[in-house]
């Protein structure tokens, strides 16, 4: 009586553990998967900070705060490489850099959005909260923030019209 009653269950449990090693075993597969951090060499010289001589605190900041996904010098956590995470993060650090590339600031094409930069600090929309709220390094006091946006402000250059036209884009 007692084994017939049991037998469903045991079934049960080695149904539930064989899904739970398979699963298991998928997610370490999936950690020899990883996405292409490659960089071109990176130019000191081409390089927004150098190029605006910035001074050392604005370094730091902009560093902190926007380096990781506006430039070729990303800093890796740990976490970033596990998978599924390391596609995601690398998807929106190509995003950033493809808006706006701090290492290649000899480059008209990776400035067209610099204008933007104090504004985006304003805002709060720069750097990106959650990402700031992971990343100390990235965290702003309010007068920091200030002192961050008044310096874009001054030091980015500004809107350039598409084809040297008047017209202006609202973005
Ligand atoms: C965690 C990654 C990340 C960090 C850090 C980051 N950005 Fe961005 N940024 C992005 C992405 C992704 C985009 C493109 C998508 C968007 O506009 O939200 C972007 C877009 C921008 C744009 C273009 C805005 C627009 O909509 O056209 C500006 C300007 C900008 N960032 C400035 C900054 C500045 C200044 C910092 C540092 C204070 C910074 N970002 C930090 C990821 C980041």
């Amino acid at each position: 009586m007692n084994l017939v009653r049991k037998e469903p269950n045991t079934t049960n449990i080695i149904m539930k553990k064989r899904i739970l090693y398979i699963l298991l075993a998928i997610a370490v597969v999936a950690q020899f998967f990883q996405p292409d951090r490659s960089v071109p060499m990176v130019v000191p010289a081409n390089d927004m900070l150098v190029m605006t001589q910035a001074p050392e605190e604005i370094h730091t900041l902009v560093q902190g705060a926007c380096y990781d996904c506006h430039s070729y010098q990303s800093t890796y956590p740990w976490y970033a490489s596990i998978t599924p995470v390391n596609y995601w993060l690398q998807d929106h650090i190509n995003e950033g850099r493809e808006k706006m590339n701090f290492s290649r600031w000899n480059e008209p094409t990776a400035q067209e959005h610099a204008h933007e930069c104090g504004e985006e600090l304003e805002k709060g929309a720069m750097p990106p909260s959650n990402y700031a709220f992971i990343h100390g390094h990235a965290q702003l006091t309010p007068e920091q923030r200030t002192q961050l946006a008044g310096w874009f402000d001054v030091n980015m250059p500004a809107k350039r019209e598409k084809g040297g036209s008047d017209h202006r884009e609202e973005h």
